[in-house]
């Protein structure tokens, strides 16, 4: 059905990280690791600063900026080289918003109205939420065609938006009788730390949004709070740690605490059970905890490092934004001429 065996254009990865809140392992494992992953594993990459998606809700203008360089310079820290991989703030590339507006011509009331983020987070008073917080998804799929991007490293969460993305994709091709213009994006989701919970309740996601200070470990955290909050962490009462793959069947906190272990060894859940299972929390835990610490403290020296001058960091998003640009110039003129608008 899809044109998806027929695009030829080059495989490319774009992912974006709204500039709100803090950082917390869960973004890292989810999201800035892989990034840095998929970049040493030779994948081009454009990794985007979403604040266009972050002002779907009010933000305070004094702070976004500043956020804004939080982000870019945790996917520094993170390991991401702005010489290979391009860091860039959505809003300083205006060809997001014209693609986004083209989107919307494109894409039908009916998908969006079946976006279940949009009714989680506009809850019971959507008819009060901003007409861009319905749109976002629109803007999400021009994020990423705007690049012809091929494949994009998201949570499970975002699926649906990417799914949507690849309709898009298809009816543009489909409406304006070009085929294969726009390739059919897919997600890059499998992996340990795809899916990171709350220390205090296995079944919730690691949030930031949380009450529970102690239920995440955020990326500014020092070694002592990693430590302390890894060793309050839920358990459960069924004993030691499990000893097989099929033991964690139903004891979520602890496959939580084994899928983290794994990810941030690099490993598999298989290679941590083969190397705890039948220890006690009393041996597994502290193991955890200085894991976590020695992975996170060079990238937390590194975020404040970083964030002490932005100089370096405008720099590299200066950059960033001038690679992006000179992506996405070509590709929206081709769009312009496909649509049919007036030029000389
Ligand atoms: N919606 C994504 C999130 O909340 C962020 C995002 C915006 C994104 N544009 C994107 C992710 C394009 C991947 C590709 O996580």
């Amino acid at each position: 059905m899809t044109d998806q065996s027929t695009y030829n254009g080059p495989q490319r990865v774009l992912s974006g990280i709204q500039p709100t809140g803090n950082l917390h392992l869960g973004n890292y494992l989810g999201a800035l690791k892989k990034f840095t992953d998929l970049e040493t594993a030779g994948w081009e990459g454009l990794y985007c600063v979403v604040d266009l998606h972050a002002i779907t809700v009010p933000q305070d203008p004094a702070l976004l900026a500043d956020q804004t360089r939080q982000i870019a310079a945790a996917m520094m820290a993170s390991g991401l080289d702005p010489d290979k991989s391009t860091i860039f703030v959505q809003s300083s590339v205006r060809a997001h918003t014209e693609l986004a507006w083209i989107f919307n011509c494109v894409a039908r009331m009916g998908w969006l109205e079946k976006m279940t983020q949009f009714k989680d987070k506009s809850g019971k008073d959507a008819e009060r939420s901003s007409v861009g917080l319905f749109d976002y998804p629109v803007l999400q799929a021009a994020d990423i065609l705007v690049y012809k991007a091929t494949h994009v490293p998201v949570g499970e969460d975002q699926k649906q938006h990417l799914e949507l993305s690849r309709n898009i994709a298809s009816r543009f091709n489909q409406q304006f009788n070009a085929p294969n213009f726009f390739p059919q994006p897919e997600p890059l989701i499998e992996g340990p730390g795809a899916r990171i919970m709350s220390l205090k309740d296995g079944t919730k996601k690691m949030s930031k949004s949380d009450p529970a200070e102690n239920s995440r470990i955020n990326l500014i955290d020092d070694a002592d709070t990693i430590a302390r909050k890894i060793k309050k962490s839920k358990t459960d009462t069924q004993g030691d740690m499990p000893e097989s793959v099929e033991a964690m069947e139903g004891r979520p906190e602890v496959a939580n605490l084994i899928g983290i272990y794994a990810a941030l060894a690099g490993t598999s859940d298989e290679a941590v059970i083969g190397e705890f299972g039948g220890k006690g929390f009393g041996t597994f835990k502290p193991a955890l905890a200085d894991l976590a610490v020695n992975h996170l403290a060079p990238i937390t020296d590194e975020m404040r490092r970083l964030l002490a001058d932005p100089a370096e960091i405008d720099r590299a998003l200066v950059k960033g934004a001038e690679k992006a640009n000179a992506l996405a110039e070509p590709i929206i003129e081709d769009v312009r001429k496909t649509v049919g608008f007036w030029q000389v």
